[in-house]
Order: C-alpha cells, then sequence, then structure tokens
C-alpha cells in the first residue's frame, strides 16, 4: 500500500513520531512518504491509500500548518483511510482531567477543519528542557509541577513517548485497511 505520513512539529518529538511511523511501514513493505508540513513541498495526496496526519498541542491548540493541510485537502482524507496520531504531554497523564482536555483539543480541531479521522491516536510527547526559548521553558516548568507524579529535573530532557505501544497501534491500524 501507499502511505502518506504528514506531520507538523514544533520541537522536533512529533518528527521523530512519523519517522518511527514511516519506518515501521517500509519495513513492512509499504511504499511510505514522510511531509513535514512546514515544508512547502506540494506532494498530491491522490497518490496515496491511507494517510498519517500527526501534529502537536501547545497551549491547546495543533500547529496551524496541520490545520490548514486537513482544511485543504478535506475532501481526499474523506475518502481515505486515515490516523490521527495527537501528540502531547497530557496523553502521558492519567487524570480524567488529562483525558478531558484533550477531548476538548479534538473537539476544536474537527470543528475547525471538518475532518474527522477514521482512528485517532493520543500519543506522549517529550519535554525538552534543554532545547526550550526563555518562555518555553518556563511555560513546561510550570505544566510539569502540575502533575502528580514523579517531580521532573528541569535541566534534563524526558522522552514519555511509548514506543512499543506505537508500533502495536499502528501495526494493528495497518491490519485494519488492509482489509
Ligand atoms: C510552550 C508549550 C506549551 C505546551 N502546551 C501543552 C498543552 O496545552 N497540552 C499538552 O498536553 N501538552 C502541551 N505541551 C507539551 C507538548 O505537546 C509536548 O512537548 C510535545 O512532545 C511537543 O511535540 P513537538 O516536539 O512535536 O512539538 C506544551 C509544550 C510547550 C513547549
Amino acid at each position: 500500500m501507499k502511505f502518506l505520513t504528514a506531520y507538523a512539529t514544533t520541537e522536533g518529538q512529533t518528527r521523530k513520531i512519523a519517522r518511527f511511523c514511516a519506518d515501521q511501514l517500509t519495513d513492512a513493505g509499504h511504499s511510505v512518504e514522510l511531509l513535514n508540513l512546514s515544508d512547502d513541498d506540494e506532494i498530491d495526496i491522490l497518490r496515496f491509500d491511507a494517510v498519517i496526519l500527526a501534529g502537536s498541542i501547545h497551549i491547546g491548540h495543533y500547529q496551524k500548518s496541520l490545520e490548514n493541510y486537513a482544511t485543504a485537502n478535506l475532501h481526499h482524507l474523506k475518502q481515505r483511510d486515515t490516523l490521527f496520531l495527537s501528540v502531547s504531554l497530557a496523553a502521558a497523564g492519567q487524570e480524567l482531567e488529562d483525558r478531558e482536555g484533550l477531548e476538548h483539543c479534538i473537539d476544536g480541531f474537527t470543528k475547525a477543519t471538518g475532518w474527522v479521522p477514521n482512528r485517532i491516536e493520543h500519543i506522549a510527547g517529550a519535554i525538552r528542557f534543554t532545547s526550550y526559548d526563555f518562555f518555553r521553558y518556563w511555560a513546561m516548568r510550570w505544566i510539569a509541577s502540575q502533575k502528580d507524579d514523579e517531580p521532573v529535573d528541569p535541566h534534563k530532557d524526558k522522552e514519555y513517548t511509548d514506543w512499543d505501544g506505537l508500533a502495536a497501534m499502528l501495526e494493528d491500524w495497518v491490519s485494519c485497511v488492509q482489509q
């Protein structure tokens, strides 16, 4: 099958996740195109059987480039199998309010774009203290301090992504798409 994996990233974790998916699909014998939505590349979506769109949440919103892409390609997305990977810190949380917050973000996104993905998965992202600018560093220190689990070292990066879980989910989605 031919897959398009298109992503928007602000600090890089969603790119890592999108590459991971693309590598897994390639290893399984599929044809895959990886598209960074902040590039100006024109890739014809009609060439693909199925599409993965991935983006990350910052202050309750996904990247504008992701929203624009979903809106502009709505008609073609509706005609294909689609998977939306929503990357966030809340996805690493266990609290009800984390889940409710994520549902709220998805609601806002589907209302803004009109796109209702066939499958939506919340993927835990990362904290990258060592590469944030002043605003992001303090925003993330505040967000991390609101979490109840073990305290985060503000001088170290921390990755929450469950790679084995992501691989299993992707395998499951592909098996459904192929049927
Ligand atoms: C300034 C800032 C704001 C953020 N806001 C949220 C948020 O509202 N909800 C959330 O769950 N995660 C939030 N995050 C966490 C990011 O979603 C997480 O770090 C993710 O891995 C970023 O993905 P990216 O590196 O692909 O941009 C925020 C991170 C930063 C730096």
